[in-house]
């Protein structure tokens, strides 16, 4: 409550309306089944349609991601998840966006800057290399060392269905286990020691039906920050399964099983059970 309370009233300040969580179940989208991020509910907006509630939206929105089903068992994957996520639709842009990212996680979340990494779009025959934000993030402090290039399967987010509104994005990594000295940022993915905690999504192009990319009219910021993910790391643990939003149910499972979460070969099925139940 506390981190949904502080992301709300941050973008307020900055003039933001909050609205509310959609249904899982999209209206009037034939494109997927569920609703599986915070813009989903707002395509029609992003592709230029006035929002009653304006130009700036903040939200917490309950996502379902089926596409994660099978990450599901690793400390940080759910297919049920609450994203904090904001949106300028057709307003500011880049120079406004990451240093607000970087003011909300080191002043208001007090995530330390030395163990941030950043990753930003390399570029290809679609859209450019996004030189922009990552010198958005050099000028804010975080060295060139913690700036990563990456393909479009890595930094382009979107559509959310088979069409809609995309673009290239810069992602928002932490160091979780920073007392193990430096670590090269493909490795420290792959072991689970950085984790992703916030994506902005610079979502200027639409994705047609014969799979192009077409300029939008507008825009568009679309950011995403999992609940679950940063509640863990702002509790202080390596394992989201270990935060308060889930030790209820692991707790309920060991009693029903008479099994324990301490014992390693329990660990992934149980947090497989855990996902489901929610
Ligand atoms: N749409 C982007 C995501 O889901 C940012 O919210 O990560």
């Amino acid at each position: 409550k506390k981190l949904k309370d502080s992301y709300i009233g941050f973008f307020a300040e900055r003039g933001h309306v909050e609205i509310p969580s959609a249904s899982l179940v999209p209206q009037n989208d034939p494109t997927t089944l569920f609703i599986s991020a915070g813009m989903h509910p707002l395509v029609p907006y992003l592709l230029g349609q006035s929002h009653p509630a304006g130009k700036r939206l903040v939200n917490v929105q309950k996502c379902l991601r089926t596409g994660d089903i099978d990450e599901v068992g690793d400390t940080f994957h759910h297919t049920f998840f609450e994203m904090l996520g904001n949106w300028s639709l057709g307003d500011y842009f880049k120079t406004e966006m990451i240093p607000w990212s970087y003011q909300l996680l080191t002043e208001v979340l007090k995530v330390n800057p030395d163990h941030l990494h950043v990753t930003c779009f390399a570029g290809d025959s679609n859209a450019p290399k996004d030189e922009e934000s990552a010198n958005l993030w050099l000028s804010l402090g975080i060295p060139q060392d913690r700036i990563h290039f990456l393909p479009k399967k890595d930094n382009w987010w979107g559509p959310a269905g088979t069409t809609g509104p995309c673009g290239p994005d810069t992602e928002m990594f932490v160091d979780t286990k920073p007392q193990s000295g430096p670590v090269d940022f493909e490795t420290g993915c792959r072991q689970g020691r950085l984790i992703e905690i916030w994506n902005d999504v610079f979502m200027e192009y639409n994705k047609n039906q014969s799979g192009g990319y077409d300029r939008l009219s507008q825009r568009n910021v679309d950011t995403g920050l999992g609940v679950e993910r940063n509640t863990a790391i702002l509790e202080g643990h390596q394992d989201n399964y270990l935060s308060s939003i889930w030790q209820p149910i692991i707790s309920q499972i060991e009693n029903i099983s008479h099994l324990s979460y301490a014992d390693p070969n329990n660990l992934r099925p149980m947090r497989i059970v855990a996902d489901h139940l929610r």
